[in-house]
């Protein structure tokens, strides 16, 4: 066992928290954070991991489960397990190996990796690097030229689905980012960058890994006509320049011809929405809590969500899975499978490809124990009467 493994290992990690741990200490307080905190108050943050806290087990004891079959069938694809792994921005940035690290993990898991726009490394390299399923998460930042450049380059690698995200209408407000000075961090300015680059010394290995690997790379997905790539530090106020609005999917379906998923659905009028301009799924999502603070936990805003699809889409959502009986609830409320964000992006800077498949084996152990327990063979039969929800629940 390598010396790395050994460190996600039992006793050190035995749940997503502790990958937490490591990762904290591992990165700067401004990259830790950034990966770890949401906008404003974090109130959605919190209520993201609270809501799953809230909703409870009605087992069916005295059921011998000897084989579960966890299989399943999302976008076309077939998965192993049905947690798939979100778009992280900038994942370069929690360890050199970034995005092609994750992509790996998930392939090597049998599940699929969603890239995002933000990416530090090259799409066609991120797709080579997974044996599984790889979608592509769209945002329009550089403008529509630059989008349709990426779109077709994705294509071209053999990407199969595209996920739009829509609730990024402008940056949220991440005030730890503020606080930390991530900004003037990724600036490159080095006057604006010296109040605050203690931080970067304080975690010596991080940063010997972060320099060799050449620093804050530009944006290699993001390439702007007449210029190059854009540079990270551009981003937010280009993620403001270019909101996605329904009108922009009539351009979209005509440029990605495969199945479209519109990531940032909250209520059942959106959900209909995005059927309605040819939407093959939806993911019920508020960005882990990094955009709108104060909207409802994602697995409150499920059922109303499931209930207007009407089964004309899939269904997925992401938010606060930190353990596989988190996946187990979602799928009770009529989820086909969940995204995870922060779980897999704690293995990830802990520890690159060997955290984020840690990451991955304990949600999959959990998921196993957890229908074990519930006395269910098959995540096909989970429904609302394995859980009771407080009163006032959406059912
Ligand atoms: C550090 C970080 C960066 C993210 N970057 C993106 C992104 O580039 N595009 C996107 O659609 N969502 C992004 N998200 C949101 C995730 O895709 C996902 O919706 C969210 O992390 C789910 O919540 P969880 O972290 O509690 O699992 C990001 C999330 C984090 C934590």
């Amino acid at each position: 066992m390598s010396r790395l493994t050994r460190a996600v290992a039992p006793p050190h990690v035995v749940n997503i928290d502790d990958l937490r741990r490591l990762a904290r200490r591992r990165l700067p307080a401004a990259v830790f954070d950034y990966l770890d905190g949401g906008a404003e108050g974090e109130v959605t943050l919190r209520e993201n991991c609270r809501a799953f806290e809230t909703v409870t087990f009605r087992p069916r004891n005295a059921v011998a489960v000897p084989h579960c079959d966890f299989r399943a069938r999302v976008l076309g694809a077939e998965l192993s397990f049905p947690a798939i792994l979100a778009p992280v921005g900038y994942s370069r940035l929690m360890h050199p190996d970034g995005e092609r690290a994750a992509a790996r993990g998930a392939g090597r898991a049998g599940t699929a990796y969603i890239l995002s726009t933000i990416s530090g490394h090259k799409l066609e390299d991120v797709k080579a690097s997974s044996s599984g399923p790889v979608w592509y998460q769209l945002y329009l930042v550089g403008g529509r030229e630059a989008a349709e450049a990426a779109i077709e380059r994705a294509r071209l690698a053999g990407f199969s689905a595209l996920f739009v995200t829509i609730d990024t209408g402008t940056a949220g407000m991440r005030e730890r980012d503020i606080r930390n000075g991530t900004g003037e961090l990724m600036s490159g300015d080095i006057r604006a960058m010296i109040p605050h680059l203690s931080q970067f010394l304080a975690h010596p290995k991080w940063l010997t890994a972060f320099l060799l690997d050449g620093g804050i790379h530009k944006l290699p997905n993001i390439v702007i006509p007449g210029h190059g790539p854009m540079s990270l530090i551009n981003v937010a106020a280009a993620l403001a320049d270019s909101v996605v609005t329904w009108r922009d999917f009539q351009w979209l379906r005509v440029m990605w011809p495969g199945p479209i998923v519109v990531k940032g659905v909250l209520t059942g009028d959106d959900a209909r929405r995005a059927i309605d301009v040819g939407a093959a799924g939806v993911v019920v999502s508020n960005h882990g809590g990094r955009q709108l603070d104060g909207v409802s936990a994602t697995l409150r805003a499920l059922p109303e969500v499931v209930k207007a699809v009407d089964g004309r889409a899939e269904v997925l959502m992401d938010g606060g899975v930190r353990r596989g009986s988190d996946i187990v609830k979602a799928i009770c409320l009529g989820a086909r499978a969940v995204l995870v964000g922060r779980a897999y992006a704690y293995g990830l800077a802990a520890a690159g490809e060997v955290g984020v498949a840690r990451a991955l084996a304990i949600l999959r152990a959990d998921l196993e124990r957890t229908m074990k327990l519930l006395g269910c063979i098959s995540l096909g039969d989970l429904d609302a009467s394995y859980l009771d929800a407080p009163p006032g629940w959406p059912r």
